[in-house]
């Protein structure tokens, strides 16, 4: 862990804890003078810059979901992709076909920007979606008051959560990687706006806790964690093939595990839409415990104790790495 940046003179410890909307203020505003960082707010949550508000305002109230649909849904940097291509081969016997993830399982919302939906929902338009039969899979980073046509269905929920430490070292490489967030800020300040869950999805605690507190009355939500899925992969993959009521035989699920890993998929997973787009892909390094070349002592020990008075009484905990759990 790197030693403590002076640069950042409000004490962190002196924090206030918002429980309601779980976020917390973490630093003088001055702070972040001079930083830009585009985001567009859709229902008070900060979402991707390429996201036309209204438009996904819409489709939040305006879709027709169905019992029948599946969503993965994630905070982003959690592992979507990863569970795109698992549920993707799940479905195609163990190969990866002609289709590529994003043709497969496009991202919902992604689909109401012409930009956007070129690499995260190749193919498809919200009124092509809209008509289509049989079982719709899906990609979304929506809140859990967000999740398009959730008042008129029931629909299957996978849900992926990852450490938090990890997810903002994540989020800084994905805001730098991708041009359309201009972001020009280093790792103290997206730690920064994560904390006040002024960042891409909102506050993490937020999107968790209430996906996980889902997760524990409505059976069709799957509450997964990413590092229990690094742990045993085929284990993680035999889940979610359990939940969306699939056979497999142990040939598939050694196929799946194969051509799900984050080696395989650094090689052969290519979005060729993203790549013309001039975007680095979503393999970077994975695993987890990746914060603490990231994070200096001073920081580390404040977002601990932000942590642990955002989710106290939750009885969610995480693996942050080298057996650290909490
Ligand atoms: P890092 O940036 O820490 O490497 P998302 O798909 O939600 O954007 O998540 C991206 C994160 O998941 C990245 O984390 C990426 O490396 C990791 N990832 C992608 N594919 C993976 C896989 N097959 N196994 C494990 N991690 C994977």
């Amino acid at each position: 862990m790197r030693n403590v940046d002076d640069s950042m003179d409000k004490n962190l410890f002196d924090f206030e804890v918002d429980q309601q909307a779980k976020t917390v203020v973490w630093g003088p505003e001055s702070d972040l003078e001079g930083i830009q960082y585009d985001l567009n707010v859709i229902r008070g949550i900060p979402q991707g810059p390429l996201m036309e508000p209204s438009k996904v305002e819409n489709l939040i109230d305006n879709f027709n979901a169905r019992d029948s649909d599946v969503y993965i849904c994630t905070y982003v940097k959690s592992g979507t992709t990863w569970c795109q291509q698992i549920v993707h081969l799940l479905r195609n016997n163990g190969e990866l076909g002609d289709k590529s993830y994003s043709e497969s399982i496009p991202w919902l919302e992604a689909a109401t920007s012409p930009i956007l939906s070129q690499w995260e929902a190749t193919g498809h338009t919200v009124e092509s979606i809209m008509e289509t039969e049989g079982p719709r899979y899906f990609k979304t980073h929506a809140n859990l008051q967000d999740l398009p046509g959730r008042s008129s269905a029931n629909p299957k929920v996978i849900y992926v959560a990852r450490n938090p430490k990890d997810v903002v070292v994540s989020l800084l490489h994905h805001a730098k990687d991708k041009p359309c967030f201009h972001f020009n800020g280093n790792f103290s300040k997206m730690l920064h706006y994560f904390m006040e869950g002024n960042c891409e999805n909102g506050s993490w605690f937020k999107h968790v806790l209430d996906w996980y507190n889902e997760s524990k009355q409505n059976p069709n939500v799957l509450f997964l964690k990413y590092e229990d899925m690094t742990a045993d992969p085929p284990g993680a993959i035999k889940k979610i093939a359990d939940f969306l009521e699939m056979d497999y035989t142990p040939e598939l699920i050694q196929k799946v595990t194969e051509k799900s890993s984050l080696k395989f998929m650094q090689s052969n997973t290519v979005n060729a839409e993203m790549k013309k787009a001039g975007i680095k892909s979503h393999f970077r390094k994975g695993g987890a415990g990746g914060w603490v070349d990231h994070f200096n002592v001073r920081q580390s020990a404040a977002f601990d104790a932000v942590y642990r008075e955002l989710m106290r009484g939750s009885g969610l905990t995480f693996n942050f790495g080298g057996d650290l759990v909490m």
